[in-house]
């Protein structure tokens, strides 16, 4: 079996004031990422998700352990690798249109013709269409993150890093983005990290589900969730097997 990942014995501690005093971030994190599945996190605010996540994309550098993408120590970002950030206002260019920040990435390394397909297909993919022309700061808050998510679908990346990316979205929206990342997830072998916290969101989407507490944060307990790979949002949420890893999931963060 082909790990993407294996993150073991991770452990992080970043500075707080002057250097010397250090603060223990991340303790003992074990986790790998197998091709072609979604790994859920779910936890209390401040617990180390995106610190963990910032690891994995190579933006935050490890204290110790051990943290391989593809068989390699991650340094710096990997290729391949896609980050969607928590802040997604600060994640986009102001001064480039819809268009211009989604083909940010990909534009040097593709022909004119290839990086507006790849444009075109991630705008469809986030409900942007019709959008094109406008800049980040004319759209509204779910909009500037389904934007930030159609930039780091146009990479085509083998990895997505998500930390809390549809937390600005309404009910409906949301559900069908989950939908869209399911459908993308079964075209293409895509691995995708995914913070959440609704464990709702965790459950009807991931593979497995992982249950952090901190700081420092490690991972408590983790989760494979076994549902029909057809998920369908009414009936898979109504499912007895659904609820029972709600409650499950439920008391774990609780600690009981
Ligand atoms: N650069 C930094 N320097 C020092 N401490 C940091 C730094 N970044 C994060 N922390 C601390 O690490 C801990 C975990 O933060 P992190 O952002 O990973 O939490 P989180 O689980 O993503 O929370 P939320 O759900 O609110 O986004 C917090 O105590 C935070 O203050
Ligand atoms: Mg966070």
């Amino acid at each position: 079996m082909k790990f993407i990942y294996q993150i073991e014995n991770l452990f992080l501690e970043l500075p707080i004031g002057n250097p010397e005093e250090k603060r223990s971030i991340l303790k003992n994190i074990h986790l790998t990422i197998e091709a072609g599945k979604i790994y859920t996190i779910v936890g209390a605010s401040g617990c180390g998700k995106t610190s963990l996540l910032r690891v994995m994309g190579g933006l935050t550098q490890k204290s110790s352990g051990k943290v391989l993408y593809q068989n390699k120590e991650v340094s710096s970002p990997p290729e391949g690798v896609a980050f969607v950030f928590q802040d997604y206002a600060n994640a986009l260019l102001p001064w480039r249109t819809v268009e211009k920040n989604i083909s940010l990435p990909i534009e040097d390394s593709l022909s004119a013709l290839e990086c507006s397909a790849r444009v075109k297909e991630a705008i469809a993919q986030v409900h942007l269409t019709g959008r094109e022309n406008d800049y980040p700061w004319q759209l509204s808050g779910g909009m500037q993150q389904r934007l930030q998510i159609a930039r780091a679908l146009a990479t085509k990346p083998n990895v997505l890093l998500m930390d809390e990316p549809f937390a600005a979205l309404d009910a409906m929206t949301k559900a069908s983005m989950q939908d869209e990342l399911l459908k993308l997830r079964d075209q293409t072998n895509i691995s995708i990290v995914f913070i959440t916290h609704d464990i709702e969101e965790a459950i009807y989407i991931g593979d497995q589900v992982s249950i952090m507490r901190g700081p420092p944060g490690e991972i408590f307990e983790a989760i494979d969730i076994s549902l029909s790979p057809n998920r369908d949002q009414l009936t898979t949420r109504g499912l007895p097997e659904f609820l029972q890893y709600r409650k499950l999931i439920h008391e774990s963060i609780k600690g009981h």
